[in-house]
């Protein structure tokens, strides 16, 4: 007798499944998002599965080989992969819609020295389309194979009489197959397609990038489940017309501390040379109240970063702080601890906390400058023009070392910045121009900074 197919439910919105229909999906709570599909455990076999002989090895027959990387011919994107690519690598690039993931996948594909063929798969621009955008960004495509379309055994014939070095998926929500019996879009056929082109790669030496679109709030469950399949996840994120941050969210083969600081201009994704000038404003005769300069490590490198305070009385006398850009638990905290420590009544204002250029900052060397815009803000006394400040503070208000504090030094000194202060440290070499002042207490350093 014929077996009969398992159907389930899943919810279109989160990727929950139930076995019945439902009108409201209970783990989000989204109405009629439920679809019925074949369950997973029903769509193997057939004549597509061959079978293996399972089989382990010992660790130390592993080659060293296995690490080596290809450089994507963009020194941003290298750096926030850990390096440039790794062979049998799969990165997922997440945004929202217009950000410009297909942009830098175009001009890395572009840009990668030629060592073997790099496929650019694409569901949703035509080749016609693609054909445009590279002669515009005057690309040198040489080496690119385009094929439009979403349909996984398609992509497989192509995969496998192509034999790319290289495979660029734009986007994951195209990607179907007609062996799944859910509607194309749904999560499961992502999830499905994915996990084929991600053994694909890994059988065959090669290194994908899979595109995928999140909404404004971050949060849509499509991509986020596939996240775990994945090696590398980068978030390209906007701040203002033009700048756009790549930052890694989950890196097996490097850091998640960097970023990518790009520009989008007419010539399409440009590099940022000098990123400290995007997060400054140049102001020639006095900084206004509640400004402070943080000289902060952001990865491996050194930014110069405005930090922008603003308090006023808060209604109801319920203090409450507006900050996205750092957190909100770090404002309260250096509030209180400057309330406590300097007398200076913050508990009874609402305060906002912004950063110029809209980078968000979680490095704790950013506490001190923290604490300075805020006491700048409150007594309406302005930092001197060309200050810059680094340190962490504890609660009992001592100003801590810092990780690279001669870089950070020499960063500020770079930008024409002539004093600086920050936590005592041993054996720095302080540059020309610059005057270092080594506090050991919050206070030793709001007096020199304010002292002039
Ligand atoms: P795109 O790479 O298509 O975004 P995504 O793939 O993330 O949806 O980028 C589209 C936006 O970028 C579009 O609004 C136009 C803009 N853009 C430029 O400003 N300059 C350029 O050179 C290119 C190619 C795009
Ligand atoms: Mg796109």
């Amino acid at each position: 007798m014929k077996k009969q197919k398992a159907l389930i439910f899943r919810c279109s919105s989160c990727g929950h499944e139930e076995a019945k229909w439902l009108g409201r999906c209970p783990s989000c709570g989204e109405w009629n998002t439920l679809v019925e599909e074949v369950a997973a455990a029903h769509i193997s076999g057939g004549a597509k599965t061959e079978r293996r002989i399972p089989q382990s090895f010992p660790l130390a027959r592993v080659s060293v080989e296995d690490t080596t990387r290809l450089s994507s011919g963009i020194e941003e994107l290298d750096r926030v992969l850990g390096g440039g690519i790794m062979r049998r690598s799969v990165t997922l690039v997440g945004g929202e819609p217009g950000i410009g993931k297909s942009t830098l996948l175009l001009q890395a594909a572009a840009a990668i020295p030629a060592k073997g063929r790099i496929l650019y798969i694409s569901g949703e621009e035509s080749a016609g389309q693609i054909k445009l955008r590279a002669d515009r960004l005057k690309l040198n495509y040489t080496n690119i194979e385009i094929f439009c379309s979403g349909v996984l055994p398609e992509i497989e014939t192509v995969l496998n009489a192509l034999h790319p070095i290289l495979v660029i998926v734009d986007s994951a929500q195209t990607l179907y197959s007609p062996d799944l019996g859910s509607a194309p879009c749904t999560i499961n056929q992502m999830k499905y397609c994915s996990f084929e082109l991600i053994n694909w790669v890994k059988d065959h030496d090669a290194a994908l990038f899979l595109v995928a679109h999140i909404t404004k709030d971050g949060l849509i469950a499509g991509p986020k489940t596939l996240e775990h399949m994945v090696d590398t996840v980068l978030y390209f994120e906007q701040t203002d017309a033009e700048s756009r941050f790549l930052r890694a969210s989950k890196n097996r083969f490097g850091s998640v501390d960097e970023i990518g600081i790009f520009t989008m201009s007419e010539k399409g994704l440009l590099p940022v040379e000098d990123p400290s000038l995007l997060f400054l404003v140049r102001r020639d005769n006095q900084l206004p109240p509640g400004i402070a300069t943080a000289s902060v490590l952001e990865g491996s490198r050194c930014l110069l970063v405005e930090i922008q305070a603003l308090t006023v009385p808060a209604k109801g006398g319920i203090s409450r702080v507006f900050s996205d850009k750092i957190d909100g638990a770090r404002v309260s905290r250096v509030a209180a601890t400057l309330e406590k420590n300097l007398a200076l009544r913050l508990s009874d204002q609402d305060i906002y906390v912004n950063v110029a250029g809209g980078i968000r900052i979680n490095e704790v060397g950013l506490d001190l400058a923290l604490a300075a815009a805020l006491y700048s803000a409150r007594t309406g006394i302005p930092l001197p023009l060309r200050s810059a400040v680094s340190g962490e503070l504890t609660l009992a208000a001592e100003v801590m070392p810092v990780k690279r504090l001669d870089g950070r030094l020499k960063a500020a000194a770079g930008l024409g910045f002539d004093f600086f202060a920050g936590p005592r440290a041993e054996n720095i070499s302080i540059p020309n121009g610059i005057t270092f002042y080594a506090a050991k207490t919050l206070g030793e350093a709001i007096k020199a900074l304010f002292a002039s």
